[in-house]
């Protein structure tokens, strides 16, 4: 898996530094290409001799060479790798990471790459707890950036608990499974419909559903773990995701959501639609609120359009086609006649017999058909794993 791939490992001045010669050593046996940045105060931990003998390449400290005045260029140590890796990664250049500062080599490079960065933070308890420490975490995640956690174990203060870089062998397998699953959808732009549509009556009143969009907000996490860029259209909601790849356009109605579907499913890989869309919208929109006079009243309605049939009768070749169909009865014939008649790749079948399964609630119980006649159905889960499995099944199946 490792074979070939570049890696930029960055080293900063933790005492967890001294597990970075093993770390060299089980990446270069895996045949990957090693090229270290270090920090000025990481040297004070782990020598550069060993670290460039380990790789079998020049380590980079300054952004010049003192001996013969040449330059390091940063911009380019980004674009060579496939993935930044920086182990371990103190407190300090952490909440520098966050700040955009750049006052060394390792920083510039961290600001300039293209890459995925992946960071095995490492430090004492009490500092790794701060709030200051998990805001700065959360941060990163937000901008993309991959996160090993630290363990738990002894620590070179002489505490125990929370804090120890992950182990070089780990991380190795970290470093794996990231170019397993993290860039399967590099490069890839997914759109992903969520949430509910609010059919306006009049200035106050709305026709509506329970929709929370929490299992598109789900795949849109997914997506963009997998390095996707992800267009989120999507209804009124409570919930928030923000991350470097994603660009979310809210809406209100079916008709605007189509207008933001039409925009930008032509230029993306594929869709996944989620979204709960009002199948009808009031005939009149009333401009001013209406009064309560007769004792009845019948509003009428006109069908909306179907956004995701659209999105199949303008499919491209090579783009794929994910609905959902949410069914109260005879879940799995509705879902097939969906997926033809909407010219689809697949369709997540979820009922509300289930219980668990629905809206507003946290877990689903999904059934995955596809084009091919093939079937597969998983277990009560979180909508976190629900979206995962969506996903996973779209980059085996190759969709
Ligand atoms: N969908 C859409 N636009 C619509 C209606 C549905 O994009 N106007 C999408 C949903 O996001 C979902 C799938 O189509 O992926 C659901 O299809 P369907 O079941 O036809 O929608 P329903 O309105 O629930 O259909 P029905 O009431 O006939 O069961």
């Amino acid at each position: 898996m490792l074979k070939g791939k570049r890696i930029i490992l960055g080293v900063t001045g933790g005492i967890a530094a001294y597990k970075i010669p093993l770390l060299v050593r089980e990446l270069k046996k895996l045949e990957a290409d090693v090229q270290c940045i270090m920090t000025p105060a990481s040297c004070d931990f782990v020598s550069p001799l060993t670290l460039a003998t380990l790789s079998q390449n020049p380590v980079y400290i300054d952004f010049w060479n003192k001996k013969d005045g040449t330059w390091t260029n940063h911009v380019e140590l980004g674009m060579w790798a496939d993935v930044m890796v920086i182990a371990p990664l103190t407190a300090n250049t952490l909440a520098k990471m966050t700040h955009g500062n750049c006052d060394n080599l390792l920083l510039a490079t961290y600001l300039s790459a293209k890459c995925p960065v992946l960071i095995a933070p490492a430090m004492d308890l009490d500092m790794y707890a701060h709030p200051t420490t998990t805001q700065n975490l959360e941060q990163l995640a937000q901008h993309g950036v991959l996160i090993t956690p630290a363990q738990h174990g002894f620590l070179a203060s002489g505490l125990e608990g929370q804090g120890r870089m992950m182990e070089p062998n780990d991380l190795v397998r970290e470093i794996s499974f990231f170019f397993e699953q993290s860039i399967s959808l590099y490069g890839k732009k997914v759109l992903v419909t969520a949430g509910p549509t609010y059919e306006r009556i009049d200035p106050v009143r709305f026709i509506g559903n329970h929709s929370s969009g929490k299992m598109g907000f789900a795949i849109a996490k997914s997506l963009l773990k997998r390095g996707a860029e992800v267009i989120l259209v999507t209804g009124p909601t409570q919930c928030q995701l923000t991350h470097n790849k994603l660009t979310r356009c809210d809406v209100v109605s079916a008709e605007e959501m189509l207008q933001q579907v039409k925009e930008h499913f032509p230029t993306c890989t594929g869709g996944i639609f989620s979204a709960a869309v009002s199948d009808y919208r009031p005939a009149e929109m009333h401009s001013v609120k209406m009064k309560k006079t007769a004792d009845e009243l019948t509003l009428q309605l006109v069908k909306n359009p179907d956004i995701l049939q659209w999105a199949g009768d303008h499919k491209k070749h090579g783009q794929f086609l994910v609905g959902f169909a949410l069914e109260t009865n005879d879940a799995l014939d509705y879902g097939r006649g969906k997926l033809e008649k909407k010219k689809l790749d697949c369709i997540v079948v979820n009922s509300l017999k289930d219980s668990g399964a629905g809206f507003g609630v946290d877990t689903n119980k999904i059934t995955i058909l596809d084009s091919n006649n093939k079937k597969q159905a998983y277990e009560l889960s979180s909508k976190d794993v629900a979206a995962h499995n969506i996903v996973e099944y779209i980059v085996k199946n190759k969709l």
